[in-house]
């Protein structure tokens, strides 16, 4: 499937996924805040994809949820209804992922809605007000990818770039409602924070 995708977050970490869906035919909107990392990714997606406009920039701060649903609205306007959205979203900005989910919900197609959170204690994340709230919204197929560490032998690190793309893209492809990429558990041998 290709269409319409939304990636918030598409120039950091998820840069690899925003490339992997432009590659694959999606149109891709991304959110971030910073031009220059915007048209650079632009123009890395127009050269593999050979599509100029494989990549859609939305610069916007995304703790400005009225720029937040302008910026998303008039990407949109020009490429149809988001048809999966991939949300990495600070906790700066608790209200953010809601805006977003309130502007890709689609009750005729029930839109894929990949939600990254980070590393946290496993009893915190039993409790998320934005799951609750979002796993019940009409129109949406909810899903939460969990960042979490590595161990290696004694010592346990951070993922990398490439375990978050891998893991992400693996979430697309499926229907699970929740993945964690790494572990979480047990928390007391995670890295330093
Ligand atoms: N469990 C783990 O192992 C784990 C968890 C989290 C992160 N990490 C690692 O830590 C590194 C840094 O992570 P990070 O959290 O800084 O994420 P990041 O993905 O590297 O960067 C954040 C992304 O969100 C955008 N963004 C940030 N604030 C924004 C705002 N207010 N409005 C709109 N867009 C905004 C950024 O672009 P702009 O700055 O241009 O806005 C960028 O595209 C990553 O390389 C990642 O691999 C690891």
């Amino acid at each position: 499937m290709t269409g319409h995708a939304l990636v918030v977050g598409g120039t950091g970490m998820l840069r690899g996924v925003t490339l992997d869906l432009a590659a694959r035919g999606w149109t891709v909107s991304v959110v971030a805040r910073r031009h220059g990392p915007l048209a650079a990714l632009r123009q890395d997606a127009a050269s593999r994809s050979g599509r100029p406009d494989a990549v859609n920039p939305v610069p916007v701060d995304y703790a400005d949820i009225g720029a937040l649903a302008a910026g998303i609205r008039a990407a949109t306007t020009v490429h149809g209804p988001v048809e999966l959205a991939v949300c990495y979203i600070h906790s700066m900005a608790p209200h953010a992922p809601i805006v977003v989910a309130d502007m890709v919900a689609n009750r005729l197609s029930s839109c894929p809605y990949i939600h990254i959170v980070g590393s946290t204690d496993p009893d915190e994340l039993r409790i998320d007000a934005n799951r609750d709230e979002l796993s019940q919204m009409p129109g949406l197929r909810y899903r939460r990818v969990i960042l979490g560490f590595v161990l290696e032998g004694e010592s346990a690190r951070w993922l990398s770039d490439d375990e978050i793309v891998a893991g992400v893209l693996e979430s697309i492809g499926n229907e699970s409602p929740e993945q964690v990429i790494g572990r979480v558990s047990p928390w007391r041998l995670h890295p330093p924070l």
